[in-house]
């Protein structure tokens, strides 16, 4: 049985990714903050398919005891999907509050590596044990925004350029060792993302008013594809976006 680790599982994409993986025969190992979502889960779920533990990227401690957990739970760590990540706020720079600054790079790059550090570390280990070559394949959830920059969301589009070349240099420093780096980038997908960004539970009639987003199994969809492929077969990036969505700064939208 292949295992992935998942993080931000209680919710969006890491939650569609969870329960898709589950259901194709693939134990996921899902952490997140809210621990009683991932238990909430872990109940819908055919048993010993979906395991969890909270997690906090930010935190170094949790992070270690999460590793601790995926040690302990498989003996195999196929595949890692860096799925936790968030926007905070729509101002423009001379507005944005150093909380908010502080938050998404914490999230989105600090906490981002910290995992991917512990997941490297975590498969060379196992991998050793089981006297094999290293493989693994990280799977990061990027975004439009790593590729395209939009006013109000500096610090946002930052970090997901970011994720773009800590991927571009974790395939150099990986290469020969047999592990795998993909990053997923999507356009607009109805999630609690826009109700986070915004701190308002109504968001997402406004954000997604008169289009068709994406939905988080579209993407978790994609993640398969990039994690299904042979094991020579590397998927650099998938860039996904609505029919409606030509950029970051257009979408069609019915009146
Ligand atoms: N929705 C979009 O339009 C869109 C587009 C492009 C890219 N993305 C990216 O896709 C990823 C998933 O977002 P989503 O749309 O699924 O949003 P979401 O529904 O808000 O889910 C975000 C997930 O991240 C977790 N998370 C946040 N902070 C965390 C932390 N400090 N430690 C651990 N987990 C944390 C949340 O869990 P807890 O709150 O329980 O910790 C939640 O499970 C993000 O990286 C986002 O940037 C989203």
């Amino acid at each position: 049985m292949k295992t992935i680790i998942i993080t931000g599982a209680s919710a969006g994409i890491g939650e569609a990714s969870a329960r898709l993986f589950a259901s194709r025969g693939w134990k996921v190992i899902g952490g997140a903050r809210r621990e009683e979502k991932l238990k909430a889960i872990s109940e819908t779920l055919s048993p010993g398919s979906f395991l969890y533990k909270s997690l906090d990227v930010t935190d170094p401690s949790s992070v270690k005891e999460f590793f601790d957990f995926a040690q302990s739970s498989s003996n195999t760590a196929d595949a890692l999907l860096n799925n936790a990540g968030l926007a905070r706020g729509t101002a423009h720079v001379i507005d944005t509050t150093d909380a908010d600054i502080q938050e998404m790079v914490d999230v989105n790059i600090s906490g981002l590596l910290r995992v991917t550090r512990s997941y490297l570390q975590l498969n060379k280990q196992l991998n050793n044990e089981l006297n094999s070559k290293v493989g693994g394949h990280i799977i990061n959830l990027s975004s439009i925004a790593g590729h395209q920059s939009y006013a109000g969301g500096a610090t946002y589009c930052a970090t997901k350029h970011g994720v773009q070349a800590i991927a571009s240099a974790l395939k150099h420093e990986v290469n020969g060792t047999q592990t795998r780096i993909s990053n997923i980038s999507p356009g607009l997908v109805e999630t609690e993302f826009s109700k986070v960004r915004l701190r308002d539970e109504n968001a997402n009639n406004k954000v997604y008013a008169g289009m068709t987003p994406l939905t988080p199994e579209n993407i978790a969809e994609c993640v398969w594809f990039a994690a299904s492929q042979p094991a020579h077969v590397n998927i650099d990036e998938i860039l996904v976006t609505p029919t409606d969505q030509a950029s970051c700064y257009l979408v069609n939208r019915k009146k």
